[in-house]
C-alpha cells in the first residue's frame, strides 16, 4: 500500500499544482500567485491562493492549505494513497503493483467482483421486468407513468416472487455464495441457506459516476412495508458518498442541481426534462454528498417533500450545503407532496416556474421560524426578531449580512435600525460565526498557548520560502532546533536540508505528512502573511526582529528544559551565543 518517498515526490513534481487546481477552480494570476474563490468555504472575494514556485495552495480566509495531494484529499475526499494514485495516473506514471500489500490487492479484486455480480443481477432484474412473468412490475411502472425509454435509461427491473431464480442465475455465472452475500444480494439463513434480499419488488439499480451498479433500491408494489428496501453497504456501496442520478445529472447543462428525496422523484424529473435531478440513497443528505455536488455546481435547489418531515430534512440539508459553500434554494411543491406528484399534476412548464420562484434558503429558514411564533403577541414577536438576529450573525461577511438584514427587515416589517442593533449586540456578545469548519480539519486556534512563540517561526519559514537565498545569510545563527514545536521542527529540518542542497521544494515537504490536518498546518507555515513594508530598511528590521524572536524563544525554551539533559543545556548555551552574535550583526536582505 505504501509507495516510496522518491516515487511520491516524482508524482508530485510531475503534477503542477496550478494546472491541477485550475481544473477545479477558476484562477487568475496576480503577482507571484494565482488566486480564486476558495472551494472549501463560502466566499465572494478571492482569498484562495495557489503558488507555482512553492507548489502549494493556501486560503487566507479559512486556512485550508497543502500541496497537490492535499487538494485532492480535500476536494475529492480521497485518502493520501488514493491521491497519489490518481495523480500518478494523470501524469502517466505507473505505480508498482507489488508495493500494495496482498490484502489491498485482494480487496481490490473483491471490489471488482462485486461490481461484476451487481451488473449481472441488474441484467437479470432488467430481463425479468420485460418477461411475461414480470408483468406486474411492468404494469406498476406504467401506472406511474414511466415510459419504456425512461425504464430503459434507468435500467429499471423486477425481482420476481421467487428469489431463488436470481441465486441460481448468479451461481450459474460462476459466482460463489459468499460473494453473492457480500454484494448484499442475498442473506444466509439457518433454515433455507442463501435467500434473496429482494423479491416481488420493482428494482432501481443505483449507479456511481462511472455508471457502475453499486447497489439497488427495491419498491414494493402495494402498501407493504418497508416501502423501499435498499442494498446494505458493501465494499462498493457507500451511501454517504453517492447520489442517485448523478451519473446523468453531471452532464446536464442546467447550471444547477436539484436535490430530491426519492428515486421516483429523480426519474420523474428526468423524464420531464430536468436531467439535473439527484437524490440521496435512502438516508439523510450528507456533507460528503455536498462536497460531491460542489464539483459540478454552486447552486443546489431543494425539491424535498412538502410535509413536516420534508421541511425538517430540507433545513438540515440547507445547513450542510451552506457549510460546503453551496448556495441553496428551496422549491415549493405545494399543494403536491413531491416532485413526482407535482410533475404528474401540473407538468414541466409549471415546475420550471417553481424553479424560478425557488426561495433563498435563508428566507426559507426564517419562514419556518415565523410559523413557530404568534406575531400578535409582542413577547413572541420579540423572540422571533431575536432568532432572526441570531441567524443573521451566521453571515460573516459584512456586506452580505447587511443585505440580508435589510431584506428580512423589509419582508417582516421590522425597523432596520432596531434589528441592526440587535445583531450588533449578538456579535459583541458571542462573536461572528466562524467560517464553517470542514470535516477533519481544524483552524489554528488563536488561543493556542504556544501561539506567541510559533508566530515568528512561521514568519521565518514563509520568508525563507519566498526568498530562499537568505538561507546562506542566516544559517550560522538559526538551526532546525530553534523551532520548538515538533511539527515545525520536522518541517524546518527538511527545509534547511533542501536549502543546503539548493533543492528548494516546499510542496514536497507536505508529503512527509499523510494526515490532512498536519498538511494544512504545514501549508500555513509557508503562507503566513508577511508584513507589507515599503523601504529596504523597514524590511531588514522586520526580518531581524523575527530572527531575534525565534532565537530568544529557543533560548528560553531550552533554558526551561534544563533539568532535561546535556543536549538541552548545550542548545541553550548555543542559542544564547547566537543571540548575542545576531544582536551585533547586520543582515542585508538583498
Ligand atoms: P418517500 O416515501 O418519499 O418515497 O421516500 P417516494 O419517492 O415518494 O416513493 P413513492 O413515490 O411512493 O414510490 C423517499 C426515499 O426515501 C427512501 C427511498 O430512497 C425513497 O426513494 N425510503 C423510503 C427508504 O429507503 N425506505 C422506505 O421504506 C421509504
Ligand atoms: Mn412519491
Amino acid at each position: 500500500m505504501r509507495y516510496s518517498e522518491e516515487l511520491i515526490e516524482e508524482v508530485r513534481a510531475r503534477n503542477d499544482i496550478v494546472d491541477v487546481i485550475s481544473g477545479y477552480v477558476s484562477l487568475k494570476k496576480k503577482g507571484g500567485n494565482h488566486w480564486g474563490l476558495c472551494p472549501f468555504h463560502n466566499e465572494k472575494t478571492a482569498s484562495f491562493s495557489v503558488s507555482g514556485p512553492k507548489q502549494m495552495y493556501y486560503c487566507f480566509g479559512c486556512g485550508a492549505g497543502g500541496n497537490v495531494f492535499t487538494f485532492l484529499m480535500n476536494y475529492e475526499n480521497m485518502s493520501f494513497q488514493e491521491a497519489v494514485k490518481a495523480l500518478a495516473d494523470r501524469a502517466g506514471i505507473s505505480l508498482p503493483e507489488q508495493e500494495e500489500g496482498p490484502e489491498a490487492a485482494q480487496r481490490e479484486s473483491k471490489r471488482a467482483r462485486i461490481l461484476e455480480i451487481n451488473r449481472e443481477a441488474a441484467k437479470f432484474y432488467y430481463f425479468q421486468l420485460r418477461d411475461p412473468r414480470g408483468a406486474v412490475g411492468y404494469r406498476y411502472l406504467q401506472k406511474r407513468e414511466l415510459t419504456d425509454e425512461t425504464m430503459h435509461r434507468f435500467g429499471l427491473g423486477y425481482a420476481g416472487k421467487s428469489g431463488e431464480e436470481l441465486i441460481r442465475y448468479l451461481r450459474g455465472k460462476g459466482f460463489e455464495d459468499e460473494l453473492i452475500k457480500e454484494a448484499g444480494l442475498a442473506v444466509f439463513t439457518e433454515k433455507q441457506g442463501l435467500v434473496s434480499q429482494f423479491w416481488n419488488r420493482v428494482m432501481f439499480p443505483i449507479q456511481d459516476l462511472n455508471n457502475r451498479v453499486i447497489g439497488f433500491g427495491g419498491r414494493v408494489m402495494g402498501d407493504a412495508l418497508p416501502k423501499y428496501l435498499n442494498s446494505p453497504e458493501t465494499l462498493v456501496f457507500d451511501k454517504r458518498r453517492n447520489l442517485y442520478g448523478l451519473n446523468f445529472a453531471r452532464k446536464s447543462r442546467a447550471g444547477n442541481i436539484i436535490l430530491c428525496e426519492g428515486y421516483m422523484d429523480v426519474i420523474a424529473m428526468h423524464q420531464a426534462g430536468f436531467t439535473q435531478a439527484v437524490a440521496s440513497l435512502g438516508t439523510a443528505f450528507t456533507a460528503e454528498q455536498a462536497v460531491l455536488l460542489k464539483r459540478y455546481t454552486d447552486n443546489v435547489l431543494l425539491a424535498y417533500d412538502s410535509d413536516g418531515a420534508g421541511v425538517k430534512a430540507a433545513l438540515r440539508a440547507i445547513g450542510i450545503l451552506r457549510e460546503t459553500g453551496l448556495t441553496g434554494k428551496v422549491i415549493d411543491m405545494k399543494p403536491y407532496k413531491d416532485p413526482d406528484e407535482f410533475m404528474k399534476a401540473l407538468g414541466s412548464q409549471a415546475f420550471q416556474e417553481r424553479i424560478q420562484q425557488a426561495e433563498n434558503s435563508f428566507f426559507f429558514e426564517i419562514g419556518v421560524l415565523a410559523r413557530q411564533f404568534r406575531m400578535d403577541d409582542p413577547e413572541e414577536k420579540t423572540k422571533f426578531h431575536r432568532e432572526i438576529a441570531k441567524k443573521l450573525c451566521e453571515f460573516s461577511e459584512d456586506v452580505e449580512r447587511e443585505n440580508y438584514l435589510q431584506a428580512v427587515a423589509d419582508r417582516y416589517l421590522i425597523g432596520v435600525g432596531n434589528l441592526r442593533k440587535l445583531v450588533n449586540s449578538y456579535i459583541t456578545q458571542t462573536g461572528l460565526a466562524k467560517p464553517a469548519e470542514r470535516p477533519k480539519s481544524g483552524i489554528h486556534s488563536k488561543t493556542d498557548p504556544g501561539e506567541n512563540e510559533k508566530k515568528p517561526q512561521r514568519l521565518l519559514v514563509t520568508w525563507l520560502s519566498d526568498q530562499p537565498a537568505l538561507y546562506e545569510k542566516i544559517k550560522a545563527y538559526i538551526s532546525p532546533q530553534d523551532f520548538t514545536d515538533e511539527l515545525y521542527r520536522k518541517v524546518a529540518d527538511r527545509l534547511f536540508s533542501q536549502l543546503e542542497e539548493g533543492q528548494f521544494q516546499p510542496g514536497g515537504i507536505i508529503s512527509m505528512f499523510e494526515d490532512e490536518q498536519e498538511q494544512r498546518e504545514v501549508a500555513a507555515l509557508f503562507n503566513t502573511s508577511l508584513p507589507t513594508l515599503e523601504t529596504a530598511k523597514e524590511r531588514e528590521k522586520a526580518f531581524r526582529d523575527i530572527l531575534l524572536a525565534v532565537k530568544k524563544n529557543s533560548y528560553e525554551h531550552y533554558t526551561e528544559q534544563m533539568g532535561g539533559g546535556v543536549n538541552d543545556l548545550k542548545q541553550a548555551i548555543e542559542s544564547r551565543k547566537a543571540l548575542e552574535e545576531l544582536a551585533k550583526t547586520h543582515i542585508s536582505l538583498d
